[in-house]
């Protein structure tokens, strides 16, 4: 039997070339090597965390799954499905949760820095009255502003991947700490209820982490739409971001992370969409400056983004289609989640 691997993105609005390049580039290369058996999904409950308009919700489900398909994924060779169409995914994320240290969850980087817009927020407000109040006063404000769905969302990320037995779980490496806790997770579970879980690893490519196109600090993250660049950009929005992209003092095209971390990224970008080694890329623009890389850049990506733009304009017109085969897709997902919770439910006791 194949190792399992499991990847799922939410439906948060438009994503951007470092799901791309993070993420979404990776799983259709994993589906295609025919090495895995593979599950990828919208993770639409996830979404729920964070402010959203249901109104949109549908159309942004939508789109990540035309953005799977477009991108190259494929209903024949993947089961592609949408969480929330799972119930044991829930249903396991509330078991998890019996056997989640609190602290665990409370020390994940992407809590805190979820919470931090709220932090902010409260503290600035709270400002004039602190004097002789401790810090602390504010990080309990923060906790009770916050959606507890925030603070529980690595443990259904670790249903997700728990349930499938999955072994592999491609994605960017701001994910890391929760696919800790999930290893964490089931490494409890197995020794407190018998061998039940396998313990997943990430997968990451050569981008984990795309930086901002306006800032080489921050990572390139939808939460800064100013920073990033969208698969579904036109071509002129295209180059003008890569033209207005940030680059560093000097003028020579070199990959160095520390003393010219925005070009260094602005190299990834250009490395992944032309199918390039770095050195190679360097050679080319010896001598030459940032304008002439950065304009072939802007063209290479362009280039690298049609097909996928095409594609996806196609499908859009075939939604009938494309949601017949997700339903197909549910329901091989529906099948194993099913067994696996049967499985769960036996040895906790339940059944
Ligand atoms: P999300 O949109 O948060 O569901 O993320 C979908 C996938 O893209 C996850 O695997 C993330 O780790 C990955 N990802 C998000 N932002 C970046 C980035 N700036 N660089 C690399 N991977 C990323
Ligand atoms: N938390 C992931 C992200 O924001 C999305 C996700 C949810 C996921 N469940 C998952 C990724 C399971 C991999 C496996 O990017």
């Amino acid at each position: 039997m194949k190792p399992i691997l499991v990847s799922g993105i939410q439906p948060t609005g438009k994503l951007h070339i470092g799901n791309y390049l993070g993420a979404l580039k990776n799983f259709v290369e994993l589906q295609n090597s025919g090495k895995y058996e593979c599950f990828f999904f919208v993770a639409d409950l996830h979404s729920l965390t964070e402010d959203f308009d249901p109104k949109e919700k549908k159309a942004q489900i939508d789109d990540v799954i035309l953005s799977f398909i477009a991108s190259g994924l494929d209903t024949k060779k993947s089961t592609i499905f949408v969480q929330s169409e799972i119930s044991e995914h829930s249903e396991l994320a509330w078991i998890l949760n019996t056997i989640t240290p609190f602290g665990e969850l409370y020390r994940m980087t992407q809590f805190k820095d979820k919470t931090q817009v709220v932090f902010n927020r409260l503290d600035r407000e709270t400002e004039g009255q602190r004097n002789g109040r401790s810090s602390m006063s504010v990080e309990l404000a923060t906790d009770l502003a916050t959606n507890v769905g925030l603070f529980d969302y690595p443990v259904l990320m670790a249903s997700d991947i728990l349930l499938y037995d999955a072994k592999f779980v491609p994605v960017g490496n701001d994910q890391d700490q929760h696919l800790e806790l999930a290893r964490t997770l089931a490494r409890k579970f197995n020794s407190k209820f018998g061998k039940t879980f396998i313990e997943p690893q990430a997968l990451h490519t050569e981008v984990p982490r795309l930086m901002s196109l306006d800032d080489p600090e921050k990572k390139m993250s939808k939460s800064r739409p100013e920073g990033c660049l969208f698969l579904d950009d036109t071509p002129d929005v295209i180059r003008k971001k890569i033209k207005r992209a940030v680059t560093d003092s000097g003028n020579e095209v070199k990959f160095d992370e520390k003393e010219k971390p925005a070009i260094s990224n602005l190299l990834l970008v250009y490395s992944a969409f032309g199918g390039k080694k770095i050195s190679e890329i360097e050679k080319m623009y010896a001598g030459k400056g940032y304008g002439e890389f950065k304009s072939e850049l802007a063209e290479i990506v362009v280039k690298g983004l049609t097909p996928f733009q095409e594609k996806k304009k196609v499908l859009r017109r075939e939604m009938e289609e494309v949601m017949k085969e997700v339903g197909d897709g549910n329901r091989n997902a529906k099948t194993i989640a099913l067994k696996k919770m049967l499985e769960i439910k036996k040895r906790i006791g339940l059944i």
